[in-house]
């Protein structure tokens, strides 16, 4: 992504990469101070750029953290080839006006004898969770590990990983953790693919495949705009929409409460979150829509 212009307030950025140093930033920002916390894993792009100008909006302070958390990474997952731009994430968030630029090691964020993780159980080990087992608990226990280091009184995550999403909530709510949590609209590139850090992965070709996703997406709203509640249904028109790409393989089709991820056999009364997972090329690639059915 290109680097935006600089929006006018001229600061400098610092780039701390020790915990005790970010954790000294923030007490001596606490004095008052509104703290804006985007947790990333850095290759930044317009979707994270969405949640920085809302923290920047709302904060007095806005720190941003890249860090590739092993932890949420199985053993035959990307991790080793995650895409690392450390150069094009600095000037990002500092075209963006960050204050902080928190980067954090695995080996201080992980040290010798580390043993505790956080669970939430029930919600981790359906739709992601159930290709990627361990994956949520990974996500927790980094986030709130960054909570603590960063103390912010606001953080930002996206609606892009709806399941990531209401595994925080839920954890800073059963935690009791003194941080407000919000989530902003998914960022989507041209014909409606969902921006990713993992897109930087695909072909040409794999990339016209990829819009199999919203397209099913689309589908589902258009089917339960003409009246369709039956799950199964709506399911069975999205799986055909992706059979139809030769590319692409469905990992799973789901449409669950957007709170506790239970599945709903049929919609209607509430919100309802349709979300797939699909591998095109053998890249996995996720997206979601939120239907609000009276
Ligand atoms: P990452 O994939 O870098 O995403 C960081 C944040 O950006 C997440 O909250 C994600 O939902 C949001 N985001 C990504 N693509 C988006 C898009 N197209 N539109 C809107 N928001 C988008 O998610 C993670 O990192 C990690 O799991 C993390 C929370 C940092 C913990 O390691």
């Amino acid at each position: 992504m290109k680097h935006l212009p600089s929006r006018g307030k001229k600061q400098t950025m610092k780039v701390i990469r020790s915990i005790k140093a970010m954790s000294g930033f923030s007490s001596e920002a606490a004095a008052g101070r509104k703290i804006g916390f985007v947790p990333t894993m850095g290759a930044l792009h317009a979707g994270h750029v969405s949640l920085i100008r809302k923290a920047r909006r709302d904060n007095d302070a806005v720190v941003v953290s890249v860090f590739i958390n092993p932890l949420q990474f199985g053993p035959s997952e990307d991790f080793r080839r995650y895409p690392r731009d450390h150069a094009s994430d600095a000037g990002i968030c500092r075209a963006e006006g960050v204050d902080v630029l928190f980067c954090p090691s695995a080996q201080e964020m992980y040290g010798p004898g580390f043993r505790t993780f956080v669970e939430v159980k029930g919600m981790s080990d359906v739709l992601c969770g159930r290709s990627r087992p361990g994956h949520f608990r990974g996500v927790a226990t980094v986030v709130l590990k960054l909570f603590n280091i960063v103390s912010p009184r606001t953080a930002y995550f996206g609606a892009k990983d709806a399941q990531q999403a209401a595994v925080i909530k839920r954890m800073t709510a059963d935690l009791n953790l003194p941080v407000r949590i919000e989530v902003l609209p998914i960022v989507r590139g041209p014909g409606g693919i969902a921006l990713s850090s993992r897109n930087a992965y695909l072909g040409d070709n794999q990339k016209e495949q990829a819009l199999c996703l919203f397209r099913s997406l689309r589908e589902a709203a258009r089917l339960v705009e003409a009246g369709e509640r039956r799950s199964s249904r709506i399911k069975e028109s999205m799986r055909r929409i992706i059979s139809g790409c030769p590319q692409a393989e469905t990992d799973y089709i789901e449409i669950v409460d957007p709170r506790t991820m239970k599945t709903l056999k049929s919609i209607g009364g509430g919100k309802c979150l349709v979300a797939l997972a699909v591998r095109v090329g053998g890249i996995r690639l996720i997206d979601n829509v939120t239907l609000d059915v009276k």
